[in-house]
């Protein structure tokens, strides 16, 4: 029996697609025709449930749908027998039972949505819109026939055909040898994962399952930093992050930073080799780590991006990395490239899962930054944005719409804790926060781990397990920062010795002057070669963004992102009274996490976004500050803090920076500079 009008109204929500449809039509069926994303992997037999849908019946709808009570066919035993074994929410229909017949509005579950949103847990109201590069697809094949001869793939392939539309497919040599088994142990239906090519041209079959495949498959996300390597897990199918985990770059026995594994692999002629071996060593660590905090079969791990700086890159790709430690800084290969698991010995995975990488700008500008570009898309923004992924080597992008800079500076490991007197990797006990009173020149500080500052009643107990035990490299530079501002340090970055007669605070070591943060087990303090240390690497990220700006044209910039671990700690008030960024609003700076990363979980969870980023990295320019004649004038003039030139006008009306006179050089004084004048 039939209900209602012959050709009802449907309205999907929350797409507000609308159709009319001949009575008996399944549900699935007409969100297909409108194109509306519902999901379904075993093609509407009933047995994946990815098809759920809410209909809603009752009251004139605000869509202007009379939804009819009866509107759908009814219940029917097949979404029985699915609820009783696997449950089915109150409410819910399979999309591929229920039939239509009467108007009716219907809702799509987000968790039936196939290109669902996901949201950045990392940056506020931001998605990333589920559209994986490996999928599955549920198939019956037909049986072998002596009278019609074709093989098992020929009629696998004709079956992903007619039953999904997927045309062209292409399938490995290890598909077929699992293929005969996994077709008559399924008695002829096998679950397909489909691995589409970069630009959905010509899908790979990746792996089959016998029957209807009741698992979720899963991706990776690799984040390798020259100091530490980051693994996310995600679930393809949900876009959810189920487990993630970090270490340390196992390179760093070879050489600290980016030049010095370059050099070993030079002077070694294993080297790079040796390097290669390490970190995927560590990759493998990682995703059994993922696998097992995520209670997951690594066999399930279907997908893997990885973004890295190019010496990172080059390296787990096993190409030795020399060419990009002098000029021209040639890249063996910098486009997003895919691959087999198995050729970067990736064994803590499924043997047949791909591999992304993204592309790299240019010799020394990375797919860690592309990742972070993808991640922030100033290539969609209007204003002009800089930013800046804080490292050993600092990345640098500046740009908008129109058009986007990239460029890298070598800031050194200074900003990470290395070469400072003091400072340590950011861990419970380190110093991230600190304040100067500039008439007593006494200092507070906030460690991490405690919430208390250090002149809160409570902060020693509080502090009693972890102790005061150095500085971060946030801390760093709001201690250097607050010297500046509290007068201790002059506009050269001279600790003022005369302090000492008003505080012991400032104390002399030699010829230089230090000052004192916290006198406890350990004495913690800030001495004038650590002022050095950060003043040329804040140089020379300075230098860096204003060589950017001058090639743009343009003397500020709207807004800055701090990317990188380190950036997220950063105080954007601090980074600007040091003279590591350029002038902003204060409101307009912001940090963005770690972006290198966040892009190549973008990269894993969309297929799109990486034929986006691979088309953005070739509109990118690329600036050389190596060979650039104006970046050590630039250089230069960035070693005062904040600067010796730049007025840093939106920054003075937040913040009073002292104008007294620079200190005179040590061991001078009125006395010095009379004995100067006499002997000339
Ligand atoms: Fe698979 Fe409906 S499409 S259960």
């Amino acid at each position: 029996m039939t209900y209602g009008p012959a050709n009802p109204l449907v309205v999907f929500t929350p797409s507000g697609k609308r159709g009319r449809f001949p009575v008996g039509t399944p549900v699935l069926q007409a969100a297909r025709e409108l194109g509306v994303d519902l999901d379904s992997v075993c093609g509407g037999r009933g047995i994946c449930s990815r098809c759920q849908i809410t209909p809603s019946y009752g009251e004139f709808s605000k869509h202007g749908v009379v939804a009819e009570e009866g509107a759908l066919s009814e219940w029917n035993s097949v979404e029985q027998r699915y609820k009783d074994k696997r449950g089915l929410k109150e409410g819910r229909r399979l999309g591929c039972q229920a039939k239509i017949e009467g108007n009716i509005v219907i809702d799509v579950p987000a968790e039936s949505q196939v290109h669902k949103q996901v949201v950045r847990k990392d940056a506020d109201d931001r998605v990333i819109e589920l559209d994986p590069a490996t999928q599955l697809f549920y198939v019956e094949v037909r049986e072998p026939d002596m009278h019609d001869p074709s093989s098992d793939l020929e009629r696998l392939k004709e079956a992903l055909k007619e039953q999904w539309e997927l045309d062209d497919l292409i399938a490995d040599l290890r598909i077929m040898q699992g293929l005969q088994r996994a077709l008559r142990d399924g008695k002829w239906c096998v679950t397909c994962a489909v691995h589409f090519g970069r630009r959905r041209q010509r899908g790979r079959i990746v792996s089959v399952w016998p029957g209807f495949y009741e698992g979720t498959i899963y991706g990776a996300a690799f984040d390798i930093g020259s100091t530490t390597v980051a693994c996310h897990l995600s679930d393809l199918r949900t876009g959810k992050t189920v487990a993630s985990a970090g270490l340390m770059n196992p390179q760093i026995r070879f050489g600290e930073d980016l030049m010095s594994r370059v050099s070993y692999s030079m002077m070694n002629p294993e080297g790079a080799a040796q390097m290669t071996t390490a970190v995927r060593e560590a990759i493998n660590v990682l995703l059994g780590q993922v696998a097992a905090q995520g209670l997951i079969d690594i066999e399930d791990i279907l997908e893997c991006t990885f973004v890295g700086n190019p010496v990172m890159h080059h390296l787990l790709l096993g190409i030795d990395p020399v060419e990009l430690g002098g000029a021209p800084f040639a890249l063996a290969a910098g486009e997003g490239m895919v691959f087999w698991a198995s050729e970067l010995d990736i064994t803590n995975a499924n043997p047949d899962a791909r591999v992304y990488t993204l592309p790299c700008i240019a010799g020394h500008v990375g797919a860690d930054a592309a990742a972070v570009v993808l991640a922030e898309e100033p290539y969609k923004s209007e204003e002009i944005v800089l930013i800046v992924d804080v490292g050993t080597n600092a990345e640098i992008v500046l740009g908008n719409k129109d058009k986007l800079l990239a460029c890298s500076s070598p800031t050194g490991p200074a900003f990470e804790g290395a070469q400072i007197s003091c400072g340590q990797r950011a861990a419970p006990g380190a110093i991230e926060r600190i304040r100067i009173d500039p008439d007593t020149k006494e200092a507070r500080f906030k460690v991490i781990g405690c919430d208390l500052w250090s002149d809160d009643p409570g902060f020693e107990a509080a502090t009693a397990s972890t102790g005061v035990t150095g500085i971060a490299g946030s801390g760093i530079i709001e201690a250097i920062a607050e010297m500046r501002l509290a007068d201790v340090i002059d506009i050269d970055g001279v600790v003022r010795g005369n302090l000492c007669e008003k505080t012991n605070r400032v104390f002399s070591e030699g010829r230089t002057f230090s000052y004192l943060i916290h006198e406890g087990a350990q004495r913690i303090m800030v001495t004038q070669n650590d002022v050095r240390a950060i003043q040329l690497a804040k140089a020379a990220l300075y230098a860096g963004c204003q060589l950017l700006m001058d090639e743009m044209g343009i003397e500020q910039v709207d807004r800055v992102t701090l990317a990188g671990a380190f950036g997220a700690h950063i105080s954007p008030m601090h980074a600007m009274v040091l003279g590591m960024i350029p002038d902003c609003t204060v409101e307009n700076v912001r940090s963005a996490g770690n972006a290198a990363g966040t892009g190549a979980r973008i990269a894993l969870l969309n297929a799109a976004k990486r034929s986006e980023i691979e088309q953005i990295v070739t509109q990118i320019e690329k600036v050389e500050t190596a060979i650039a004649p104006k970046f050590q004038d630039h250089f230069i003039e960035a070693m005062a803090i904040p600067h010796k030139t730049a007025p840093y006008p939106r920054l003075r009306k937040i913040a009073r920076i002292p104008d007294t006179a620079p200190s005179p050089p040590p061991g001078t004084g009125e006395g010095g500079r009379r004995r100067r004048r006499t002997r000339a």
